[in-house]
């Protein structure tokens, strides 16, 4: 039995880390923290864990052989490399952290320490991205030539557990908008499609329309578009927003010299394989269940611990999507077009 400790009793954590253990033969929810202290409580009474009074004690704990970190994201950093130094394994949400050096640091902790590091990018493990892969791995669309990725929704206050300060809106605790919260999953999950890395970024970030409980627009962006080049040469988009008020639109073109691979275009077929022949294959994925539970991320965690095993979702392979996010960022600050080489 591995024994977890859980620092952030949020939203995720309560819609899929603490699930998804409790559901997980060899895991044990065995302590909790977050800095609600109410929280805390509600949460260890509910799942019979030990309840700690800081993160530091919750990993000054012997017992306890890994953490998920569900936390604000300007915690990550601080509280991942502390953790890996007490010895526990990582599983730190998404994005990994909030600066190039933190996510830096992050890789070199988990190193130094030999603890294992894995970010939250679950968009990896869906059945309908490991199935795209899969085709485009077999040639069906030939070589990659460009990609059209998006990730649009209604915005975090609909989400978080703390409705009333919203903490997604606030630098300090956020330090991104929706560029990085949601661009961090596409840029990823471009990684993982075309097994290629994003080079360099060119983008615009605008705060459209959410604003502070006193009207004024929030700290971050609400939305971007982004223009990408990949080391390989593919060029694409990608497009966020926290503004989109009607379906949710998680929708993914990937282009070839063969035809093309549209992923989540349309609800009743996943996958849909358009040849240059004219031809056109349907997947509607009923035959592809997933054995893992929920969004397969603590199951995929859970064997990365019972059979120590490094994760593929690395810290060091999420890093290289942060640096797409990194890049973006500041090519939409400076107005120019950013290759990740010249961060630091
Ligand atoms: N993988 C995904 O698809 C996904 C989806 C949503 C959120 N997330 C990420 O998960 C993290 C948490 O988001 P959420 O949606 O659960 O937010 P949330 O607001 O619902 O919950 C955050 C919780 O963390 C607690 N907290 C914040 N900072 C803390 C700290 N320093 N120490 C202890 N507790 C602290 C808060 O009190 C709150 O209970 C964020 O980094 C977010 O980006 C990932």
């Amino acid at each position: 039995m591995i024994n977890i400790g859980i620092i952030g009793c949020g939203r995720i954590a309560q819609v899929r880390h603490i699930p998804e253990y409790d559901q997980n033969p060899d895991a044990c929810i065995y302590g909790v923290y977050d800095m609600n202290e109410k929280r805390t409580e509600e949460i260890a009474a509910k799942y019979h864990a030990v309840p700690y009074k800081s993160y530091e004690d919750l990993l000054n704990d012997e017992a306890i052989d890994a953490v998920s970190i569900c936390t604000a994201n300007h915690s990550h950093c601080e509280i991942s490399i502390k953790a890996l130094k007490s010895g526990k394994h990582v599983l730190c949400e998404k994005p990994m952290a909030v600066t190039y050096d933190e996510c830096q640091a992050m890789v070199n902790a988990a190193k130094e320490t030999g603890k294992f590091l894995m970010i939250g990018q679950q968009e990896r493990l869906f059945p309908t991205h490991v199935k795209a892969k899969e085709i485009l791995q077999s040639g069906a669309i030939g070589n990659v030539l460009s990609f059209h990725t998006n990730f649009r929704h209604s915005g975090p206050e609909n989400w978080t557990v703390d409705r009333q300060k919203v903490w997604f809106f606030d630098k300090r605790s956020a330090a991104f908008g929706a560029m990085a919260d949601l661009g961090i999953h596409k840029a990823d999950l471009i990684h993982y499609l075309l097994d290629d890395v994003i080079e360099s970024a060119m983008a615009v970030t605008e705060t459209l329309d959410k604003k502070n409980p006193d009207g004024t627009p929030i700290d971050v962006d609400d939305n971007a578009v982004c223009i990408f080049r990949t080391q390989n040469g593919v060029i694409g988009t990608m497009e966020v927003s926290w503004t989109c008020y009607g379906q949710e639109d998680k929708s993914t073109i990937i282009y070839g010299t063969n035809g093309s691979l549209k992923i989540n275009c349309d609800p009743q077929y996943p996958i849909i394989l358009e040849k240059k022949s004219g031809e056109q294959i349907n997947f509607d994925m009923k035959n592809y269940h997933s054995s893992q539970n929920g969004s397969g991320i603590i199951d995929t965690w859970m064997t990365c611990l019972t059979t120590n095993t490094p994760p593929l979702i690395s810290g060091a392979s999420s890093f290289e999507s942060m640096k797409a996010v990194f890049a973006a960022l500041e090519s939409a600050e400076k107005g120019c077009v950013v290759n990740t080489k010249s961060l630091s």
